[in-house]
């Protein structure tokens, strides 16, 4: 019996040296340790022998499958680490590879353009107000000094909903709101941006529907030489310390006077190139005193209170301070000339 032993544990190590898998392995397990395994049936033959015998076969039989046992924990063991060594040399991962891109956002320019405007006239204590893109023709044209049939109306072609009801034309109708929310009583300091729309026929320079900031400054003694001193800083900020400003006269119905402010070009330096059309100087926006009949229209006391406003376009602006020759770039959305300005 104890030479069977013997042959049995040979036998196993040989094959246990041959296994591969894990189950071949296992399939050993139960073939020399299971119930019905070679170990097994020689101690159910114990009973046959005589009995100062049985201790030392039992010892023996315990010791092989111990011997056994082990040597298959042991093919098992490296059997899981070979599997492992390939399975990380397979999911290895080239870390030289380069990444996939991610395109990331960032903000419109007239968005980025308006922000800075903002900030600007926040810090000089002005409040962001907001109004209605569809408008009462009372606060776009009426309040502002313009009747029915006021053939200043014309200088805006307005797309008309109803008799009544329009697309603002202009952001100066948040002015005649801003001045009648506080019924005439109190001063006012107030830009308003937003998006306007004209009936005009698309092209490099006109657009039907483009934005406008609104300036409004009302107090008492608030005079012309505040207006030019506000644009003026105004105008040093977007373009630069060396950008000189001149006040022309103009003609809006809401403002009297009225000028134009203009700004000498950068490109020239105010001498006269192309982009300033010889004359040194670019428009930049419309501006005035508001007119006594704004100002009573919407409660004012006009002995006490005096006041100047300002009207100007991001999109002029923006396409002054980055050279965009042509204003539809600013709404066809294409990202490739959106995404050259993230940074601005
Ligand atoms: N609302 C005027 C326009 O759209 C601009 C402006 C605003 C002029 C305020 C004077 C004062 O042309």
């Amino acid at each position: 019996m104890k030479d069977e032993l013997k042959q049995i544990e040979e036998e196993a190590i040989a094959q246990i040296d041959q296994v591969e898998t894990l189950k071949e392995a296992q399939d050993l397990q139960v073939a020399y340790l299971g119930r019905k395994g070679s170990i097994t049936s020689v101690l159910r033959g114990m009973g046959k022998l005589p009995a100062e015998e049985r201790p030392v076969v039992g010892e023996l039989a315990n010791k092989v499958r111990e011997i056994i046992s082990e040597a298959l924990e042991n093919k098992k063991t490296a059997i899981e680490a070979e599997q492992l060594e390939a399975q990380l040399a397979k999911e290895h991962i080239d870390v030289t590879l380069p990444g996939r891109h991610v395109a990331i956002g960032g903000p419109h320019l007239l968005t980025s353009i308006i922000e800075e405007i903002e900030d600007l006239f926040i810090g000089l204590g002005y409040e962001v107000k907001e109004g209605p893109e569809v408008e009462e023709d009372y606060y776009n044209f009426e309040a502002l000094n313009l009747p029915k049939g006021h053939p200043a109306r014309d200088m805006q072609d307005s797309f008309y909903i109803t008799n009544e009801l329009l697309l603002r034309t202009h952001t100066s109708p948040v002015q005649a709101r801003t001045m009648r929310e506080v019924e005439g009583r109190e001063p006012i300091r107030m830009i308003c941006p937003g998006k306007v729309y004209r009936r005009d026929s698309d092209d490099a320079t006109h657009s039907h529907q483009f934005t406008q900031i609104e300036g409004l400054y009302i107090d008492e003694k608030v005079r012309m030489s505040d207006l030019k001193g506000t644009l003026k800083l105004f105008a040093k900020h977007m373009f630069g310390a060396d950008r000189e400003i001149r006040l022309r006269p103009s003609f809006f119905p809401f403002t009297e006077p009225s000028v134009e402010m203009d700004i000498s070009c950068k490109v020239c330096a105010g001498k006269g190139c192309s982009v300033c059309k010889k004359t040194g100087w670019i428009e930049i926006l419309g501006a005035g005193m508001v007119h006594p009949k704004v100002l009573e229209m919407a409660g004012y006391d006009t002995e006490k209170y005096t006041g100047f406003a300002f009207g100007m376009g991001p999109d002029r602006i923006a396409m002054l301070k980055y050279g965009v020759d042509d204003i539809r770039q600013f709404y066809v959305n294409d990202v490739r000339f959106l995404s050259q300005y993230h940074h601005a």
